[in-house]
């Protein structure tokens, strides 16, 4: 019996709400304890082929070489292993993930960082170079989003990327509400679709993440936000737009809300950053969604998302820089000298800092401008031919991030079919829909087009086989409906555990 199938017999038949409560009483007798172990191993022994390709074809290390290996010999096998995952990107086969492709600017990237790689922005002192990159990074995305609008300071930091932005914003209106308020059980208002970064802030800091219905266009249900204030909340979460559905939340409605409230307010546009601004100037008619509006305190903007630069970086802006103070840490009394530090990590990569800047300064407005253009022409070209498909439907009223779903067959499967053909879209749950957010490699000559074809064809596959059980459809399909929670995160604890495995 495969894991699908124990598990469904456990519990499945069970009331869901039933199985919150006796999952963890099953899950301590030794049997069943003893049985999901089994079953957990067998299904990690299948996907360990798929996540260690490499194994017996290069060299690898559980422990330190005896004697260091000749730095040609180490390039030519990162170079190999590169190149060898780069092509599935390159030719735009995957939803987000990587925002640009065109080797000069990827070049040029990496010019900047390499020129910066000993740097660290914890020590300003000797890499003033690096909070130099850092501050006008975080001023340009200011000024992009709202800034200018305001006689508000707007203010913030560099970070590692989305997760960290949003960590630190929720750690800042924790030690706020605590400092001016005297708030010690904080809760947190944020719609059911907001990033899962903000069940992790919830998890890391101490915060109740009261979660909200969403409407039928998948945007935060604003009155619910209303009826969910009470004393203990610190502040509420709109995206723009999100990363399930591509949705802008209510900013305006939220944001009053929030000011009336005099709670925070925190924007999470880490994908919509870097478009929304251009799409308005472009004439899209969007909802105000940044520093315009009064209630927005906070905002996070990936740059190394649609603002071009490479993996690890984000802005997090506050409306004060007295609200940002509460993201600080410093320490005055420890043997290892005065202690001062912005946001999570320690030692800060000035490499990083350097690339984004690059990014931010090469492009400029006319680059953002003309990429958000073709972005956003793709994105609808691909929704205006899925809506043609009679057996799919789009989800809500999207502008580059499209999910769409199927009422009549498993959308999982299409997935999977696509999937044999080289793609790689995004599977989502509650409803069970995929997505693919469109990013500047899917404006390439002949990729929409072939995306529309290869979607068209796993359509007719997966109608003509109905039947057909195979690939990773019927563990998503599992995974988004077994009651069983415990039990799926135990999966993608030991799938984390596999990774780590040499
Ligand atoms: C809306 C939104 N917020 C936050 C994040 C988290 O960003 P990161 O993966 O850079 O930590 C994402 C990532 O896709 C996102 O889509």
């Amino acid at each position: 019996m495969n894991l699908k199938n124990f598990v469904l017999t456990q519990f499945e038949r069970l009331n869901p709400r039933l199985v919150g409560a006796v999952e963890k009483p099953l899950k301590a007798i030794p049997f069943v304890n003893r049985r999901l172990e089994q079953e957990y191993a067998a299904i990690m022994a299948d996907l360990e082929h798929e996540l260690k390709p490499y194994r017996g074809e290069f060299a690898s290390y559980a422990r330190l070489p005896e004697n260091g290996r000749a730095p040609a010999d180490i390039l030519a096998d990162i170079q190999t292993l590169t190149h060898r995952e780069e092509a599935r990107w390159k030719e735009g086969f995957v939803s987000g993930a990587v925002f640009y492709g065109d080797d000069d600017h990827i070049q040029f990237l990496n010019q900047a960082a390499n020129l910066a790689a000993a740097s660290n922005a914890l020590h300003a002192h000797v890499w003033p170079s690096a909070s130099k990159f850092e501050a006008e990074v975080v001023a340009m995305t200011a000024d992009m989003l709202g800034a200018a609008h305001t006689p508000d300071d707007i203010c913030g930091t560099l970070t590692s990327g989305g997760t960290e932005s949003i960590l630190m914003a929720m750690k800042t209106y924790r030690d706020w509400a605590r400092d001016t308020k005297g708030i010690t059980q904080p809760e947190v208002i944020a719609p059911v679709t907001a990033h899962a970064a903000f069940d992790k802030a919830a998890h890391y800091f101490g915060l109740k993440l009261v979660h909200i219905p969403v409407d039928d266009n998948f945007r935060a249900d604003w009155i619910a936000a209303k009826n969910a204030i009470n004393k203990n909340t610190i502040a509420m979460v709109g995206s723009a737009p999100t990363f399930p559905h591509g949705m802008i939340d209510p900013i305006s409605e939220m944001s009053a809300l929030a000011q009336e409230a005099g709670i925070g307010f925190h924007v999470d546009a880490c994908v919509g950053g870097f478009v929304l601004p251009w799409a308005e100037k472009l004439g899209y008619h969007l909802p105000p969604f940044d520093f315009r509006l009064p209630g927005v305190t906070s905002m996070s903007a990936d740059t190394h998302k649609y603002g071009l630069a490479a993996k690890g970086s984000s802005v997090v802006l506050y409306r004060t820089p007295e609200l940002r103070r509460y993201q600080y840490f410093v320490v005055t009394d420890w043997p290892g000298g005065m202690y001062f530090s912005p946001s999570m990590a320690g030692s800060r990569p000035g490499a990083a800092a350097a690339a984004t800047w690059a990014a931010l300064v090469s492009i400029g407005q006319s680059g953002y401008l003309e990429r958000t253009r073709r972005i956003l022409e793709t994105a609808q070209f691909i929704r205006q031919e899925i809506e043609t498909m009679p057996n799919l439907r789009v989800l809500g009223d999207p502008l580059f991030i499209i999910a769409f779903t199927s009422d009549n067959f498993d959308i999982y499967r299409v997935m999977d079919r696509l999937g044999q053909k080289g793609w790689s879209l995004n599977g989502l749950h509650k409803p069970s829909c995929i997505h693919i957010m469109v990013t500047n490699l899917h404006t390439q000559p002949g990729v929409k087009e072939r995306l529309i074809a290869d979607l068209r064809e796993a359509v007719t596959f997966v109608q003509a086989n109905p039947q057909a059980e195979s690939g990773l459809a019927p563990v998503y399909g599992m995974a988004a409906s077994l009651p069983a929670r415990g039990v799926v995160g135990d999966m993608l604890k030991r799938y984390l555990d596999l990774l780590y495995k040499v």
